[in-house]
């Protein structure tokens, strides 16, 4: 067991939403392992409840229904958690859903789902949970965004829109945060191994072999050696996590040289859609 992580999240309380799966799965497994209180919230409560019964502790986790778009919900969780432990000390708003495929083809009930989910379910988190934070001058707010909250591509359009949306918010909430003891932490991975991976396809979209692209023949990244890394980066309060490296250079140039970062993406895009790259050649 990681001492220094023991030191930090032993006996805080904690809320994942989205605990029922894959990272928010890992993060309650990571937290529970290092001694934290938590509370694992997920619209599909049986996967909650599986995800709770596996763990032995050190310490403890119950599981929560919670849909992020009910924001009533969301508030009445965290003022529980708050009535019973005295303090809320991590708010990881994990839950999302992804969409892939071409923008053409989405429904506005598409994008409004993913928009209530990704962005409003954040929001709710954060609305509920940050005034308790800021009258305890302590707590970390992390939320969990994507590579593709820094780096746009196509076929991901609904889903890269909610994401920047999260850094930015995420961004701008840690500067003002600060001054009351507050950390904020956004998440920003490529592709983990979970489930969301072979979901949310529309069309033709690819799925799995579109989000590992290059990487097909490797495995992507783990779920619980992310939990780790974002344990470790609340430890110290670090604005983001990128990972993998691979995606931490390419943000970087992409910094320095946004060109040509998406011509990349444009050609990587086109190369998935005889359609797109039709169009591409075209010019
Ligand atoms: N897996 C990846 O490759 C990857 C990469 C970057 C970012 N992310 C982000 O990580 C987060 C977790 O994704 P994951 O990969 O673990 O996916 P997942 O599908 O394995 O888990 C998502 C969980 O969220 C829950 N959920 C969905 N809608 C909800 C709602 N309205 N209210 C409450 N819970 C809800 C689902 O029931 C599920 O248990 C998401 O925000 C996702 O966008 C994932």
């Amino acid at each position: 067991m990681n001492a220094k992580l023991v030191e930090r999240f032993e006996g805080r309380t904690a809320i994942v939403t989205g605990g029922g799966s894959g990272i928010g799965a890992a993060l309650t497994a990571a937290l529970v392992g290092v001694g934290a209180q938590v509370w694992c919230a997920d619209i599909d409560l049986a996967a909650a409840k599986a995800v709770v019964s596996a763990l032995t502790g050190p310490g403890s986790a119950e599981a929560v229904a919670l849909d992020v778009t009910d924001a009533a919900a969301v508030q009445i969780l965290v003022d529980d958690v708050v009535a019973r432990s005295g303090k809320l000390d991590l708010m990881f708003n994990n839950a999302g859903i992804v969409i892939g495929g071409e923008t053409q083809l989405l429904t506005l009930e598409q994008w409004n789902r993913i928009i209530d989910i990704n962005i409003r379910g954040v929001v709710h988190g954060v609305h509920a949970a940050y005034p308790h934070m800021i009258k305890a001058r302590s707590g970390h707010i992390i939320n969990t965004a994507s590579a593709a909250g820094l780096m746009a591509s196509g076929l991901l359009t609904s889903y890269c829109a909610t994401k920047f949306a999260v850094v930015g918010l995420s961004n701008a909430l840690r500067s003002e945060a600060v001054r009351y003891g507050v950390g904020v932490t956004v998440i920003c991975p490529s592709a983990v191994e979970t489930p969301i991976l072979d979901k949310g396809a529309v069309g033709n979209f690819a799925g799995r072999d579109f989000f590992l692209g290059a990487e097909k023949s490797k495995q992507a990244y783990s779920p619980e050696r992310l939990a780790t890394e974002i344990l470790t980066a609340v430890v110290k309060d670090e604005p983001w996590l990128v990972v993998p490296r691979k995606t931490r250079i390419g943000w970087t140039i992409g910094r320095f040289a946004p060109k040509f970062i998406q011509n990349r993406l444009t050609r990587y895009i086109a190369s998935q859609s005889p359609e797109l790259a039709r169009t591409t050649s075209d010019r």
